[in-house]
């Protein structure tokens, strides 16, 4: 039986005193009440309303035709199920990269009627002065830089990131002129741990969030359905750790059920109402 965790409000503050303490940030991904409650009582520090629900969720392919109110209902029925970990809304592709007042508005929205405490935001030093403007607007914001899955066409698939000067470069100036901005967090998505570990120790009030990323970031993350192994997908990258099969387990119950009603073992007279 696991104990659950009597601890208190996680805000951002929580995570920038992580950071100076060099305590380890935990972040998960959670789409629903129910397992964003399940999650809450673990006492995880972050709970990221990702689009990955694309992925996990809705069936597509990638995250880009995730949309606003998708993402928003989502957000709603998290904070709906969380009191206590910190809950960030993922801003879905073209929410934010049209205009500084497109990714305002929509930032807001988040806050306004997802109840989210926070949002994340695809990008590097292209989308500083937006990010800027958000956090002005009283919106705190995670960065997330690496291999950022709404540009994946531009990246031509899942490629590490951080392989060549170009890259490491591009990388470590991303992160911090985001600092810089004011972000709270920075996801490090699939890029050389090296270069991840050099973000890490470049930052001091910025904490970063690693997959894929190496053991050297300030925390993790993972997509819940992934790690839970929650789904039939066939993505199984190296980063991932499975610490669970409940496709198997529902697969199971599911088979047990269905020969149960064909043979009359269920319901039985006591199981009638
Ligand atoms: O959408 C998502 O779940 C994410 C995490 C993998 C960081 O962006």
């Amino acid at each position: 039986m696991s104990k659950i965790n009597q601890s208190k409000k996680k805000t951002v503050q929580t995570v920038i005193r992580k950071k100076s303490k060099g305590e380890k940030v935990t972040m998960l991904t959670a789409y629903d009440a129910f397992i964003a409650s399940l999650l809450d009582k673990t006492g995880i520090d972050i709970i990221l309303v990702g689009d990955s629900a694309a992925n996990v969720l809705h069936g597509y392919q990638s995250t880009i035709p995730m949309t606003m109110d998708i993402m928003i209902a989502h957000t709603s029925a998290v904070s709906r199920g969380t009191s206590k970990a910190l809950v960030v809304g993922d801003m879905p592709f073209l929410s934010f990269q049209p205009s500084v007042k497109t990714a305002i508005k929509n930032a807001g929205r988040f806050l306004k009627e997802g109840s989210a405490e926070a949002v994340k935001i695809e990008g590097g030093l292209e989308m500083v002065d937006t990010i800027t403007r958000v956090i002005e607007c009283g919106i705190p914001v995670m960065g997330h830089v690496g291999l950022t899955p709404q540009s994946i066409h531009r990246f031509g698939g899942p490629k590490v990131q951080g392989r060549v000067e170009k890259s490491r470069n591009y990388l470590k100036e991303s992160a911090l002129a985001l600092q810089e901005a004011g972000c709270f967090a920075i996801v490090l998505e699939l890029m050389e741990s090296d270069v991840a570990k050099e973000i890490t120790e470049s930052l001091d009030t910025t904490a970063t969030i690693g997959i894929g990323a190496g053991p050297f970031c300030d925390g993790q993350v993972l997509v819940t359905n992934d790690m839970l192994g929650l789904k039939d997908d066939g993505f199984s990258p190296k980063f991932l750790r499975q610490y669970a099969n409940l496709t198997e387990n529902i697969i199971t119950a599911v088979e047990q059920y269905m020969e149960d009603v064909k043979t009359g073992n269920f319901p039985s007279e006591k199981e009638s109402y």
